[in-house]
């Protein structure tokens, strides 16, 4: 019998990591997968962490296989792997300065094969429903949670079933799920009416439930911390800054901070930064109150991705805020949409979610949480192409044209006319 136990954060209860359900059976709450701890501690398991680097071929190619005995150790040849993960940790001098933080560096998940974070936790996801045999696969989504689940569940050759609210999903995303062939729901309702939707149906219909609720989503998800530790040389960075919507991101950094010091991966805790849309925000409406009750809003922001009223994993992003005495706070719209035209600008990219973390960096050096000098890594959740509206809507559309406006210039086709737009005459 496998040593990986599920057990419900709620009422203790205890269930093998077979156990179909995704929610706690007894009362409904949410499951966290626990280990045996890995036979090697320390340095020898970073060690074997290490040496699969060189792999090229297999499982132990992806970003997320690699660290198998802290995600799933009985996967065995269950395994789906596209492969995911590698993201690169970026440096950008322009980016940085826009911060007011020297240290700053970019983990860039839009790199991933589906545009997002999302893989890490969704290859875990469908791997665990092949484990289990189910027939079908279900989400909601504002819209990466989805294309990831439409890509992996045709790459297993299952039946997925995605649940978006109506005009809250970016254009690439929306784009994914028809083209991987996924069965999907536009929703008259916001994401959180999907959320529960979904999760009615998926226990009505039998059909397994793959949003971050399910625990070993967040399994996946946690190898963006792993793989970032590994790529600084297991020194830890003083902060980890990550965009926050329905928490399962911050859920599952914390989880993994955590388990790295526990093994001994490393020896000191980097500190949470969890960034919220000023106008879906919680959680940071929580934080505000030394996390005395949880909140709920009517969200509104550009960030469709983080737009998001109710999160579900609230409870484990508690905890892993103030484990790693962490903090929550928010950005603006306009802050938000700064950041992006500064990081696209860079020559990096991503999408508005994404530029959060970035805005936030801005906002906790200027207030002095964060030092000038600090190391610190912002996770950039999604690719720039995922939401190409905002793009347009920023440089071509806004009236006065925001600080950062790349207009294009309509020509007619002579020489002329590009002789005089150079010159200057049309800027
Ligand atoms: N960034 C992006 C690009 C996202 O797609 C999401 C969540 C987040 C940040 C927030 O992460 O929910 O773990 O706090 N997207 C979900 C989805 C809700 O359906 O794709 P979180």
């Amino acid at each position: 019998m496998s040593a990986t136990r599920q057990l419900c954060a709620s009422c203790g209860r205890d269930s093998p990591d077979t156990d179909p359900h995704t929610r706690c059976a007894q009362c409904g709450g949410l499951l966290a997968i626990d280990y045996a701890p890995p036979v090697l501690g320390g340095p020898a398991l970073r060690a074997v962490f290490d040496a699969r680097l060189g792999v090229r071929r297999g499982p132990l190619a992806s970003g997320v296989w690699r660290f198998t005995e802290v995600v799933l150790p009985d996967a065995g040849e269950h395994v789906l792997s596209y492969p995911e993960g590698n993201t690169p940790l970026l440096a950008s001098v322009a980016v940085a300065a826009w911060a007011g933080v020297d240290g700053l560096l970019l983990k860039h998940e839009g790199h991933n094969p589906t545009g997002s974070f999302k893989d890490r936790g969704m290859t875990v996801g469908v791997t665990q429903a092949r484990r289990l045999s189910v027939r079908a696969v279900a989400c909601a989504s504002t819209g990466n949670t989805g294309a990831s689940l439409a890509a992996y569940a045709a790459l297993a050759g299952l039946p997925a079933l995605v649940l978006v609210p109506r005009g809250q999903v970016a254009l690439g995303k929306l784009a994914q799920l028809l083209a991987y062939g996924a069965r999907t729901l536009v929703v008259r309702g916001t994401f959180d009416q999907c959320l529960e939707l979904a999760d009615e149906a998926s226990e009505r219909l039998g059909v397994y439930l793959l949003n971050s609720v399910n625990p070993f989503r967040l399994e996946g998800q946690k190898t963006i911390v792993l793989e970032l530790l590994q790529q600084l040389g297991w020194q830890p960075p003083a902060w980890i800054v990550v965009p926050a919507g329905n928490l399962g991101n911050t859920a599952a950094f914390g989880k993994a901070l955590e388990e790295a010091c526990q093994w001994r991966l490393i020896r000191r805790l980097p500190r949470l930064a969890a960034i919220q849309a000023a106008g879906a925000a919680p959680f940071a409406l929580s934080f505000r109150d030394g996390f005395a009750r949880r909140h709920q809003v009517e969200p509104h922001t550009v960030a469709t991705a983080i737009n998001i009223g109710n999160p579900a994993s609230y409870e484990r992003a508690v905890r892993a805020i103030q484990r790693t005495n962490g903090v929550v706070t928010t950005v603006t719209d306009d802050e938000l949409l700064e950041a992006k035209a500064v990081v696209d600008g860079a020559g990096i990219g991503c999408e508005p979610a994404s530029a959060a973390a970035v805005a936030g960096v801005r906002r906790l050096g200027r207030e002095g949480v964060i030092g000038r000098g600090e190391r610190v890594v912002a996770v950039l959740t999604g690719h720039l192409l995922k939401d190409p509206a905002s793009v347009t809507q920023y440089h071509q559309e806004r009236e006065p044209p925001p600080p950062h406006a790349n207009r294009p210039v309509e020509i007619d086709a002579r020489l002329a006319e590009v002789e005089r737009v150079m010159s200057g005459r049309l800027r």
